[in-house]
């Protein structure tokens, strides 16, 4: 079977789009978001290479050939996931990825590591980017970046000690349509559960939350708080003990981590 109609056949998404090479799959999954051309959702948009990955805020994302790297435009109506639980789809992608990783990899330490990173061995090995396409249209595109053949020995030197990829853990390639599909089941099951207040979900990201026990930075604007992790929270805040009480944060970013 060709690999579009085996993510078709094998996942809930409705329509594919294939790139060999591409900026980045989110700009092109907001694009289609806007353009409305009727596009069937969930719409895959799968590129084996990206020449202008994007991260958080101003970060790039840095991905050789070889990493999964997808981006689905949702329909959030066909999903019954009202605009209220729209914070919590990085963390719920986040589990679906560790999930996913989880099966591939049984034995290897997996982490969650608020708000959009999966860290494998300690080491981050997957960045979700979950942005809201303009017009209000009800739409929401979430871009999954996951090193999976990119070996990170090959990788830019900042990278080599904090990254990891699915091939370096489990000494073997992979087959990249499977390790797909093998994602997106889990990202379908999470939505799912998402929108049926599941309160397992929560249970999950406090007990992957890579962050509890270590000293944290956080920074929203100019405010930042230091304090020592101690989970995150049923709505998806992540909690510091600071030296004057327990603060609950939610959005801005992790500066630093011990
Ligand atoms: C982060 O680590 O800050 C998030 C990285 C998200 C990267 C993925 S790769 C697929 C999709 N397309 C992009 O341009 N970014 C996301």
């Amino acid at each position: 079977m060709l690999p579009h109609s085996q993510i078709i056949a094998e996942t809930f998404v409705k329509q594919v789009e294939f790139h060999a090479e591409i900026g980045s799959t989110n700009d092109r999954a907001l694009d289609l978001a806007v353009a409305e051309v009727g596009s069937a959702t969930p719409l895959l948009v799968w590129a084996l290479q990206q020449n202008a990955g994007r991260g958080r805020g101003a970060n790039r994302w840095w991905a050789s050939e070889g990493a999964l790297t997808f981006s689905l435009l949702l329909d959030t109506a066909e999903l019954n996931l009202p605009q209220a639980r729209w914070p919590l789809v990085s963390l719920t992608t986040g589990l679906a990825v560790c999930a996913a990783l989880q099966d591939l990899s049984p034995h290897a330490d997996i982490g969650l590591k608020w708000p959009n990173d999966v860290f494998l061995e300690s080491r981050k090995i997957c960045g979700i980017l979950v942005e809201i396409p303009p017009r209000q249209s009800g739409k929401l595109v979430i871009g999954i970046g996951t090193n999976v053949n990119n070996s990170l020995a090959n990788a830019p030197p900042e990278l080599v000690t904090t990254a990891t990829a699915l091939c370096d853990v489990s000494n073997r390639t992979w087959n990249l349509t499977s390790v797909l599909i093998q994602v997106l089941r889990h990202l379908a099951e999470h939505l799912r559960q998402l929108s049926i207040h599941d309160t397992t979900l929560a249970e999950r990201w406090d007990e992957l939350c890579f962050l509890r026990g270590r000293t944290v930075q956080h920074q929203v604007g100019d405010r930042v708080t230091l304090g020592v992790c101690q989970g995150v929270d049923r709505e998806g805040a992540l909690l510091l003990r600071t030296e004057t009480d327990l603060a609950r944060v939610m959005g801005g970013v992790i500066t630093q981590w011990d």
